[in-house]
């Protein structure tokens, strides 16, 4: 590799997925620059303390150190400003990539829709880990990717570090896709696979889920099957080209699963899992999020409690199967990562 090309970037969200980001802007330096001639600059960064801003770059060890100790950035030194808006940021800041990294807000998609459209709208790529844009305006953010001549990536908004967008948009593009089934969700599997296995109560599950920090203090949107089901509608609009709404998706949680149903459905030698899953049928997909009692020998009944995977039934690819183990968020982070690489050296490279 002989030249470097040089990445200014913007992150809006420093918290668990922000940091590992950071983390692996640092970890994997070297790897970038020496292997893939990339030099990712952190220019701009905001939470809710308000930005810090340098058009030299910020050092991401700083930020990382001054959210270990409970402060935001706002007050990294000379460059944070109180109070200063994300959006604010994205409109002012020079930067050729914005990464959004902020809470999943469904019911208007703000802060990271705002945001979103207004770095494709000044010519930035822009790679997220925040479904809710996604699930509220997808075909308004794919034409202005279009307009805009810019890329918007997301492997890492559908099951973390699990590479269920990229595999099924790049790898199956060519392929009639007419069955997909995924357990897009760790909190469920969790839960349904540690009672299953350990004979936990429903209760008892969720609070292990909930100490090991694998479960919201609120897990309704997870338990009830509405996590699962928006991710279901992000991969009909980008892999089975889809116009799916959340309204169109049959949802059924797993809050009424029982030990005694998972008894039952050991001793008929299957397993029950939250499944996802979109059929083909004529020219559209009927699209359900429901406990399935699944062969034992399904790939997706095989999971453990900390796995997520997808399967794609094709025409021509056979049946394709992925899984991940995600452990911690660092996995959705790499997600984000492998989204930039593809921006900038492989679809370059196309
Ligand atoms: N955690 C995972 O494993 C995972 C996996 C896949 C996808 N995701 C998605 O990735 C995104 C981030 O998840 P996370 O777990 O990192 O969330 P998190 O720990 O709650 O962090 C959210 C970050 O966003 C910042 N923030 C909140 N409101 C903001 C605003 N109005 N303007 C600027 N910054 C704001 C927060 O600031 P403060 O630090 O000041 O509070 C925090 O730094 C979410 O959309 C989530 O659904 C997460």
């Amino acid at each position: 590799m002989t030249t470097t090309q040089k990445v200014p970037l913007l992150l809006i969200g420093v918290g668990n997925v922000g940091q590992r980001f950071l983390e692996l802007l640092i970890r994997k330096r070297d790897t970038l620059c020496d292997r893939l001639g990339l030099e990712l600059i952190l220019t701009g960064v905001a939470d809710t303390s308000g930005v810090a801003i340098c058009p030299t770059g910020l050092d991401p060890q700083q930020v990382v150190q001054l959210k270990a100790k409970g402060q935001g950035v706002a007050a990294y030194p000379r460059w944070g400003q109180s109070g200063g808006s994300a959006l604010e940021m994205v409109r002012t800041t020079e930067a050729d990539l914005l990464l959004e990294a902020s809470p999943a807000n469904l019911e208007d998609g703000q802060p990271g829709l705002s945001c979103i459209e207004t770095a494709l709208s000044r010519g930035m790529h822009v790679v997220t880990a925040n479904k809710a844009p996604l699930v509220l305006a997808f075909p308004r953010l794919l034409t202005l990717t279009r307009v805009h001549g810019v890329q918007l990536r997301f492997d890492a908004t559908v099951a973390g570090g699990l590479p269920a967008v990229n595999l099924g948009q790049r790898d199956l593009a060519a392929a009639e896709i007419y069955r997909l089934e995924g357990i897009l969700n760790l909190t469920t599997n969790y839960i349904l696979t540690r009672m299953a296995q350990d004979g936990l109560s429903y209760d008892e599950a969720l609070a292990h889920a909930q100490a090991a920090g694998h479960a919201e203090t609120d897990p309704s949107l997870d338990v009830e099957g509405w996590d699962a089901a928006n991710k279901l509608v992000i991969l009909a609009h980008s892999v089975l080209d889809y116009p799916a709404t959340l309204a169109g998706v049959a949802v059924e949680g797993i809050t009424h699963v029982t030990a005694e149903t998972l008894r039952q459905a050991a001793a008929e030698g299957k397993r029950v899992k939250l499944v996802a899953t979109a059929e083909r049928d004529g020219d559209r997909y009927n699209l359900s999020v429901r406990p399935a009692w699944l062969d034992a020998d399904h790939p997706l009944a095989q999971l453990g409690p900390k796995q997520m995977g997808i399967v794609y039934h094709t025409d021509i690819s056979g049946v394709i199967t992925a899984a991940i183990v995600e452990e911690t968020p660092l996995p959705t982070a790499s997600a984000m990562l492998r989204d930039i690489i593809d921006i900038y050296l492989l679809s370059a490279a196309r």
